[in-house]
């Protein structure tokens, strides 16, 4: 590609305080944020993209009959937004498995434990409670089934005397913040040298 070439654009959804979107927008990234979609009218992040004046929306899933019907919506909105790259940051529905094959191969997740370990939900309690001697975070690409996909990038930190669930994850939130910056970087970097993103395997 040549230096012409246009920026990544970026999708974001969301559902919560979106600490991790104010990461993302204050790094300065090279990409065209084109738009933020969260499922909860009082998540904060619609704020945080107002704030930095990108366009957003919010799908209120329980305003939809169905999860395919709200997933139709989801689907519409993305598509004209038309980001070459969807990044789930703290977006806490899990996708139905023709969601996910609409946007195959474009859709990544900041996930807070060291896939394929706990995948789901208290992440932070369960490391503590299965006596891990780290934790981390993990950056993977959307397959269909839920935290499961194939890995881009990880953090980690030691697990330490005392910790508590609240103590990891206020130490493993910044790291994986900063994991997700980076990921969205070289992507971004890929995107400018061959125009694409890499290729992804989903076979294993
Ligand atoms: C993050 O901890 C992320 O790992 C998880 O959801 C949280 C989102 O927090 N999937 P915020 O809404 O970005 O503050």
């Amino acid at each position: 590609m040549t230096a012409t070439s246009p920026a990544l654009r970026v999708a974001v959804l969301l559902s919560g305080a979106g600490s991790t979107l104010a990461t993302l927008l204050a790094a300065d990234l090279p990409v065209n944020w084109v738009q933020v979609i969260s499922d909860r009218s009082d998540a904060g992040g619609l704020a945080v993209a107002a704030q930095a004046g990108v366009v957003h929306a919010c799908l209120e899933r329980d305003r939809f009959p169905s999860r395919s019907a709200f997933e139709v919506a989801l689907a519409l909105a993305l598509e004209q937004a038309e980001p070459d790259l969807i990044v789930l940051a703290g977006f806490m529905r899990v996708l139905s498995e023709r969601f996910v094959q609409r946007f195959c191969s474009k859709m990544i997740n900041l996930h807070p434990s060291l896939l394929p370990k706990f995948p789901g939900l208290n992440t932070h309690q369960r490391a503590l409670d299965a006596g891990e001697r780290e934790h981390g975070a993990s950056v993977h690409w959307v397959s269909a089934e839920l935290d499961a996909g194939p890995l881009i990038a990880q953090t980690r930190t030691v697990i330490l005397p005392g910790d508590t669930a609240q103590a990891l994850q206020a130490r493993v939130k910044p790291l994986e913040q900063a994991l997700l910056v980076q990921v969205i970087a070289d992507l971004a970097r890929h995107w400018r040298e061959h125009g694409s993103l890499p290729r992804v395997s989903f076979s294993d």
